[in-house]
């Protein structure tokens, strides 16, 4: 009988995963002294300790040799009676030991195949399966007429620079040689945050100007983008928040003939080739002559139709020669610089380019209408 035990106690010892192997400890219940029993409890103890299971049969196994009323720690309970009296007591302990341990062991084992099977779940992926709807954004289609405008002019060497939309009296109306009684001071017509001095949300992207020419010396090509703000009723065609973009370009030698031809330039690149551009005389406090630019009606070809209300023409913004006042306001020598300048509504380029008709849809967000210019960039 020692020998068994021996042999037994040596193969667990080789071997490396044990579980698949049953054991000769059954023969356990023919132990007769107290070294051997420990010796024995000890072996298992080892066994138990180097037990594995990679999967619900090997975990069942395990189960069947350690936990089941016919497993080698079954069979030391077992052999309880086997036991002389004096010595009970302490194999009883040695014994809950190890039961202890062998539960310990397979709790362990049943969260290891627990957890293997549900990684092994996760890798159940249908490659062939169609994919979910993948929803693309698209470019606001203000933000896609600000980028071509933007485009545009910095091919011909402006750079872009922007002011801040709250501003004050000096650069939104002063400097720009606004007379103090001018209609666009009164309250009606801006939003003041302060009066005394006052401070108001910018009524047009023309105070970028001044903040440029009071920082740089000429040589300036610059184009200011951004939102402007005036105290207007919401309608199909005006809204009390819009935005701009402002040119301005102030040299030696800087005549009326650069100005319309950039503005050519323009027209011709945002409307294409066919368009045609009309400058009509007008007035603004800070041009000297001062324009309305006019380009043909993009929907009836300049023929005349509702849009351009039978004209053929459309407004897209004002324009001139920078005033000599409003130079020498910002620190440069109007005897040897000159310059132009011209502001654009960016919603009014937007609404002729995609036929926008009213300016509300901007702002509503309305993903139908939104959806329609999904494939701009
Ligand atoms: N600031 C003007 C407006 O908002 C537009 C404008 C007119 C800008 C003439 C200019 C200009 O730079 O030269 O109505």
């Amino acid at each position: 009988m020692e020998g068994f035990t021996q042999a037994a106690i040596h193969l667990d010892l080789g071997n490396e995963k044990n579980v698949f192997t049953p054991y000769c400890f059954r023969f356990v219940p023919l132990i007769k002294n107290k070294n051997m029993h420990q010796e024995r409890i000890e072996a298992i103890k080892r066994e138990i300790a180097k037990a594995d299971a990679g999967n619900p049969e090997e975990l069942e196994a395990y189960r069947i040799n350690y936990i089941s009323k016919k497993s080698v720690v079954g069979e030391l309970f077992a052999a309880m009676r086997d036991i002389p009296n004096e010595q009970k007591r302490a194999y009883g302990q040695l014994v809950n030991e190890v039961k202890q341990l062998a539960e310990e062991k397979f709790q362990e084992l049943i969260e290891k195949v627990n957890s293997s099977a549900s990684k092994s779940k996760s890798t159940d992926l249908d490659l062939t399966l169609p994919p979910s709807n993948i929803h693309v954004g698209g470019v606001h289609p203000l933000t896609a007429t600000r980028q071509r405008i933007i485009e545009i002019f910095e091919r011909i060497g402006f750079n872009l620079s922007e002011g801040p939309e709250i501003e004050d009296d000096w650069h939104n109306f002063t400097a720009l040689n606004f007379p103090e009684n001018h209609p666009a001071r009164e309250m009606q017509d801006t939003f003041f945050l302060e009066k005394n001095p006052d401070i108001a949300l910018r009524t047009h992207t023309s105070s970028v100007q001044v903040r440029v020419m009071e920082n740089q010396k000429p040589p300036i090509r610059t184009l200011s983008p951004g939102r402007v703000f005036r105290n207007e009723a919401i309608s199909a065609r005006a809204h009390c928040i819009f935005h701009q973009v402002e040119g301005l370009y102030v040299d030696e030698n800087v005549g009326f003939a650069d100005l319309k031809n950039t503005l050519y330039h323009f027209a011709k690149e945002m409307f294409g080739k066919e368009t045609k551009v009309r400058f009509r005389p007008s007035f603004f406090p800070f041009t000297e002559p001062s324009a309305e630019i006019d380009i043909s009606c993009q929907l009836c070809g300049g023929k005349g139709c509702n849009v351009c209300k039978g004209t053929g023409w459309v407004e897209i913004g004002g324009s001139g020669m920078v005033d000599p006042n409003v130079l020498e306001n910002c620190g440069i020598d109007s005897k040897r610089y000159t310059g132009f300048a011209f502001g654009m509504g960016i919603e009014r380029i937007a609404m002729l380019k995609y036929q926008i008709k009213d300016l509300r849809l901007f702002t509503e967000n309305d993903v139908r209408f939104l959806k329609q210019f999904r494939s701009m960039v």
